[in-house]
């Protein structure tokens, strides 16, 4: 049986009908009066009227009856002045779209603030799982010290297939795609962008604090090996694309994404296929799990159509004080131990000079697994370190790389700490 969200009104416009724009239209269709999409001659298979199919923006934002849009399109543009549009026309605007939150939110939420209108942007993290809801309304007696989660179900599905099926990315990549989870532009998901978008976004509600992208230290999977899985699970680990934004011991925070060594014994190790997993450490609540289906047009369409019920039912619009509370820091700063894979020259004294060049920034080095040698003579090390500084680190691979003895640094990720 359909739901009837908005009672006999005719008052929204879709604007995308792609995967989660189809399941959207098909639960409010009674309510829909345009429909915009790229290409009017595409075949689509859905029930959907003639008349109310458009390539035509201008004809939605001169239309009075039109109060609600909700915006499916993705990427930044035309999307992003598509609901600056709609805002400056005292329309609300439902959106899914990270990459437009993430860069102009700041500006477009002042915007909405100073028409009286709604932006709702809960289907823009994590897809089916209410983050931003409790985050602006539940949580907002707490100071937070940490937000840390998966959130991008396309590399978190690619990252279990490689672990579970011993996959390389390439062979995983198209299966995420036809699954509906990948961006149009899938180097969003496996470089990172996508999570840094999201980041940014819980960054501005949970710290007040805007944090810009480029503020945002991010590094996606495509280094990452199936054989790193290996490796890591015999240190005790697993790998996951990680999004972290918490305050460091100088009171700075520190917003960063990348591939992370999370301990098999955590939650967070065992988050697997689409699911996105996120954990918030308040000052009254303590610590909190969010878990679901990060993407997928179903979970998706459920976040979209319960920001539309809440436009129905709230009168009044949410105030977000987003006061700069936080300084942010640079990644230089982070400490965390680390994992390394070299492919070196199967010779004595090998590791003593690895470790002399890390001495000399006092790195210590926790374990070392040698393995696969190949044909050439050479041999894969695989590195872990005890906690370091990312500069001394990253000043130490400089270092390495220039060895005889070293051929490759082929891998470094970070371990995540849960002490
Ligand atoms: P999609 O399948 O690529 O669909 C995009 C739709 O937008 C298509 O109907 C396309 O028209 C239309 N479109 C593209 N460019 C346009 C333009 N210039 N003017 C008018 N219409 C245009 O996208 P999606 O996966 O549904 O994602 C939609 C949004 O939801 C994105 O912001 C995405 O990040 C977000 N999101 C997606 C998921 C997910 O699991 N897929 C999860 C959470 C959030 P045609 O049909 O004519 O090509
Ligand atoms: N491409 C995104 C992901 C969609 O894989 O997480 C959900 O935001």
């Amino acid at each position: 049986m359909k739901k009837v969200f908005i009672l006999s009104k005719r008052n929204i416009a879709l604007l995308g009908l792609g995967t989660v724009g189809k399941v959207v239209y098909e639960e409010i269709n009674n309510n829909v009066s345009y429909v915009l999409v790229k290409d009017i001659t595409k075949k689509r298979n859905i029930q959907l009227s003639e008349k109310i199919i458009t390539n035509d923006f201008q004809e939605i934002i001169q239309d009075k009856n039109i109060d609600i849009v909700i915006e499916l399109i993705g990427g930044e543009n035309p999307a992003y002045n598509y609901i600056k549009k709609s805002i400056k026309a005292n329309k609300n605007v439902i959106t899914a779209n990270k990459e437009v939150m993430g860069k102009h939110g700041k500006e477009l939420l002042n915007l909405a603030e100073k028409n009286n209108v709604f932006l709702l942007y809960e289907a823009s993290v994590a897809g089916g799982i209410p983050i931003i809801s409790p985050l602006v309304n539940d949580l907002s007696a707490n100071e937070f010290s940490s937000i840390r989660g998966i959130i991008n179900g396309t590399t978190n599905y690619i990252l279990t297939k490689m672990s579970n099926q011993k996959l390389e990315l390439s062979d995983v990549l198209k299966e995420a795609q036809d699954l509906g989870y990948a961006e149009a532009d899938p180097t969003s998901d496996i470089d990172g962008f996508d999570a840094q978008y999201k980041i940014s976004i819980l960054s501005r509600i949970a710290f007040k604090s805007d944090v810009s992208i480029d503020q945002i230290y991010v590094e996606g999977i495509s280094s990452i090996k199936s054989k790193d899985f290996g490796y890591a699970s015999e240190l005790g680990y697993t790998i996951k694309l990680l999004a972290t934004a918490s305050i460091n011991q100088d009171k700075n925070l520190l917003v960063k994404v990348h591939p992370a060594l999370i301990p098999n014994h955590v939650p967070m190790s065992s988050v697997n296929g689409v699911l996105n997993a996120v954990e918030i450490k308040g000052d009254l609540v303590g610590t909190l799990w969010f878990q679901g289906a990060g993407a997928g047009a179903k979970a998706t369409a459920s976040s979209v159509l319960s920001d539309l019920i809440k436009i129905q039912n709230t009168e009044k619009k949410i105030d977000i004080n987003r006061k700069n509370t936080y300084e942010i820091t640079s990644m230089s700063s982070h400490i965390c131990q680390y994992y390394l894979r070299l492919n070196v020259s199967d010779k004595p004294g090998v590791l003593a000079g690895i470790a002399m060049e890390f001495g000399k920034k006092n790195i210590s080095i926790s374990s070392v697994l040698q393995k696969d040698l190949h044909d050439d003579g050479s041999a894969d090390l695989v590195i872990m370190t005890y906690p370091s500084l990312e500069r001394d680190m990253q000043a130490s691979i400089k270092q390495i790389k220039n060895l005889d003895t070293v051929f490759n640094i082929k891998g470094m990720i970070r371990v995540e700490s849960y002490k």
